[in-house]
């Protein structure tokens, strides 16, 4: 291309935001420094040779369908397994209801699509997942947000926004949030429901860490309480791999419809290999005895990072205490600047996520993102220790 011409970029692409993530992993994937940046599961604990067997016996197989088209809603045995999953917590799902996407990421990029038109309101969480905040700012939403108190979102401020902005869609994690690992507590739950009922919206209840629990009690889904105006969102991201980005949304009849055309015009169908492959694997596998497995890891992982924090932290920084997922969250006596401490963070050879990108329209915040799934307990006494360091010259 013509260097001299600037390319004419739609409207839409405006203002909507590059990970930055990205941009700090740049910085903490260095050998000698201990990341506490990243998000991703432990790669450790893949099922690799599963899988490989799994991909093995597809492959050896006369079934030449694995390698065709297929329909755009999924492989039906694999989304009766997704339901008969949900049936065990107690949640009656039909395999009609789930669609198969491309992670549950992009569940976000459909419902944006099928809901969200310029300027309509979307209530996000604040702290939000950057994820959904990048996905739905392609559709120039207005964000609504509602601070997240101990026990989930703010119910007060949630009630009062809901009747001022009244929102096409309420984007909810409440299990072990991103980036927070804060969880909703029934009567939280509860109270959402109330407060959406009969409203013409949906609670979108995103749910990537629900299974990965290490203390505390299975709490119901939103949808146990608000069944008719409830979409789900839920991927096998950190419970198999996030690398086969199979992901899936659960949605009432009528936006299932909608989400089939939205999905035809995207990509026709998730990848049906890995649909084959994931299938097979469940059906082989106990993956309720590898999730166990990852569960258990993550909890050393996190009661390591908790000890070290009461350890070395000073009184006045506040932390969340996760019951599963992958997070922790890390609040600054107010005014101190966490950008400011990743910078010194990083002469001490330790990285975590700054919060600015967790909020729309703030910045220079006193939040931190901490995960814990990825370094050893041993590698995260040293990180915390090397952490308070940095606080204390701050
Ligand atoms: C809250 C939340 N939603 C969605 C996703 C995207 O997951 P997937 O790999 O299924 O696209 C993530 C990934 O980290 C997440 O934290």
């Amino acid at each position: 291309m013509n260097e001299t011409i600037e390319p004419q970029f739609a409207r839409r692409m405006a203002g909507v935001p590059r990970s930055f993530i990205r941009e700090i992993l740049k910085v903490a994937v260095s050998p000698d420094v201990i990341s506490f940046a990243g998000g991703l599961p432990n790669k450790n604990l893949f099922p690799l040779e599963e899988l490989h067997e799994c991909a093995d016996l597809l492959m050896s197989g006369s079934d030449r369908n694995i390698l065709q088209y297929a329909n755009t809603e999924g492989y039906l045995p694999l989304r009766e397994q997704i339901a008969a999953r949900y049936a065990r917590k107690g949640l009656t799902v039909s395999a009609e209801n789930i669609l198969i996407t491309n992670g549950s990421q992009q569940g976000l990029d459909l419902l944006g699509k099928i809901f969200v038109n310029e300027g309509d309101a979307v209530l996000i969480e604040e702290p939000g997942y950057l994820g959904a905040i990048q996905a739905f700012s392609i559709f120039k939403p207005e964000f609504v947000t509602v601070p997240l108190t101990a026990d989930g979102i703010d119910i007060r401020l949630m009630k009062q926004k809901m009747d001022a902005f009244c929102p096409r869609l309420a984007y909810l994690i409440p299990n072990f949030q991103n980036p927070s690992g804060i969880s909703y507590s029934a009567e939280t739950r509860q109270a959402v429901a109330d407060i959406c009922r009969g409203k013409n919206m949906f609670v979108v209840e995103d749910d990537p860490y629900g299974d990965i629990r290490f203390s505390g009690e299975h709490l119901p889904s939103l949808a146990h309480y608000l069944p008719e105006q409830t979409i789900l969102l839920g991927t096998f991201s950190k419970t198999v791999v996030p690398s086969f980005r199979m992901g899936w949304i659960v949605a009432p009849h009528e936006v299932m419809e909608r989400l089939v055309i939205a999905k035809q015009a995207a990509d026709l169908h998730t990848d049906y290999f890995t649909q084959r492959l994931l299938h097979l694997y469940l059906a082989e596998y106990d993956i309720d005895e590898h999730i166990a497995v990852i569960s258990k890891a993550y909890g050393e992982q996190a009661t390591a990072m908790m000890d070290a924090i009461e350890r070395y932290f000073p009184k006045e920084v506040h932390y969340t205490r996760p019951e599963g997922g992958m997070f922790l969250w890390l609040t600054l006596p107010e005014g101190k600047n966490a950008m400011e401490l990743f910078n010194l963070a990083i002469r001490e050879k330790v990285a975590f996520v700054p919060g600015n990108p967790f909020y729309v329209g703030k910045t220079d915040v006193n939040t931190c993102r901490l995960n814990f799934s990825c370094s050893t307990p041993a590698e995260i006494e040293v990180g915390i220790r090397k952490l308070a360091g940095a606080i204390k010259q701050l």
